[in-house]
């Protein structure tokens, strides 16, 4: 293959991605409890710029500290976060990738343990360990994932404030020098328990209906597009449908005919892409249950998503979710699926998963999309072959 589409450059706004792969938001939960950069969590983010990716992608950043999924999140909630952040976005512009950053609360998932100490609700033992629990704050005082602590009604005094911290957060990630911005709505966390009517069982204005449980979505979007240049994308992560027909028989969340309609007043409020992931909001379509279910994830499951808003709406969307290597993710753009695909999993494996991707389809035959200093090596120990 000559030339291909994972490796050819998409522009949406000012910005020119120099291909379509964009590493996915990944929460490390290695911050200390200010939230700010430290030097693993900059080597995590940096590498994949050396690997090859043409964005790389910030882990969701905290917009205010109650939304906080554990005390290792790294956060925006601050002046204080900016010249931690501008260092990455200032790495990641040398080595050639766009810097991309992720705006979040978790909402009802806050207050809990990092994911190696049991992603429990924090209690006595953390408690005694310096990391006491909070009560963390929903659409809805109730929880759909039953073990969690029981979340409070945010206020409408709160709504209108935390709308006001997403507009800060985007303003300091324009500062630290970011190109992309995106909204996490997905994956139950607090934007999600107001667009699910899994979730959000209010009676004011941002319940009921279709309309009224979009609103604080719509909201925060015009509030972050106030504060983010207009020169610059903004994105929305959205879990695209809370069930999937084959493992929960319950067809009564939001579908992906609610996030067509959802894209569209969105895009009219200035999102430029749809990122398209999916379920969380409840225990039967979380990826935790599926592994006690033993229920086995299908290569590029969510790629319908991407493919059908992207379709039906006209919109451009970034499909994530089980895309493996270079050909998967080329097919994909092939077929008209997605315009950006999105790598989590598979480059914590493989920081270089860019590189390789180039390789797996004959476009870097003799490494020259590698860092000199690597490249050079390899393809000498190339040329020379090795035995045995
Ligand atoms: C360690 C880890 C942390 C994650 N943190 C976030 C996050 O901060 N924000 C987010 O939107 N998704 C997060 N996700 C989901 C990923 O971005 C991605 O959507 C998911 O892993 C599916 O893609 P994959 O199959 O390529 O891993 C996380 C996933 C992993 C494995």
């Amino acid at each position: 293959m000559t030339s291909t589409m994972l490796f050819s450059p998409f522009t949406l706004r000012g910005v020119t991605f120099p291909s379509r792969i964009v590493i996915s938001p990944m929460q490390m939960y290695k911050a200390g409890p200010d939230g700010k950069l430290n030097d693993w969590l900059f080597q995590h983010l940096a590498k994949y710029a050396v690997g090859g990716a043409g964005t790389v992608m910030t882990e969701a950043l905290i917009v205010d500290p109650i939304g906080r999924n554990t005390y290792g999140d790294m956060g925006i909630w601050s002046d204080e976060h900016v010249s931690g952040l501008r260092r990455i976005a200032d790495f990641l512009h040398d080595n050639g990738s766009v810097a991309a950053a992720q705006l979040h609360h978790a909402g009802p998932k806050s207050s809990r343990q990092r994911p190696w100490e049991g992603l429990g609700p924090l209690g006595e033992a953390e408690a005694a360990k310096g990391e006491p629990p909070w009560q963390p704050v929903a659409s809805t005082a109730s929880s759909t994932i039953s073990g969690w602590h029981t979340p409070r009604a945010m206020t409408a005094a709160e709504i209108a404030k935390l709308v006001e911290d997403y507009g800060a957060g985007a303003r300091r990630a324009a500062e630290a020098g970011f190109d992309v911005l995106d909204i996490h709505a997905a994956h139950g966390y607090l934007i999600h328990t107001f667009l699910s009517p899994v979730a959000n069982k209010r009676t004011d204005a941002y319940g009921g209906s279709l309309e009224n449980r979009m609103r604080f979505a719509l909201e925060i979007a015009e509030s972050v597009r106030a504060n983010w240049p207009g020169d610059k994308p903004l994105f929305f992560r959205l879990s695209c449908v809370d069930w999937r027909p084959d493992l929960d028989t319950r067809n009564d969340g939001w579908t992906i005919g609610d996030s067509c309609v959802l894209a569209q007043e969105l895009a009219a409020r200035g999102v430029d892409l749809i990122d398209c992931s999916s379920g969380g909001i409840r225990a039967e379509n979380s990826i935790m249950d599926f592994a006690k279910r033993r229920v086995k994830l299908k290569r590029g499951h969510q790629v319908p998503y991407a493919e059908t808003i992207r379709r039906d709406t006209g919109i451009p969307t970034m499909a994530v979710g089980v895309i493996l290597d270079g050909p998967q993710a080329e097919a994909i753009l092939q077929a008209s699926q997605a315009d950006l695909i999105a790598i989590g999993r598979e480059a914590l494996m493989d920081p270089h998963w860019g590189l390789h991707a180039a390789q797996a389809l004959g476009i870097d035959p003799k490494w020259e999309r590698w860092p000199p200093s690597y490249g050079w090596w390899l393809e000498l120990r190339d040329r020379i072959g090795v035995e045995g």
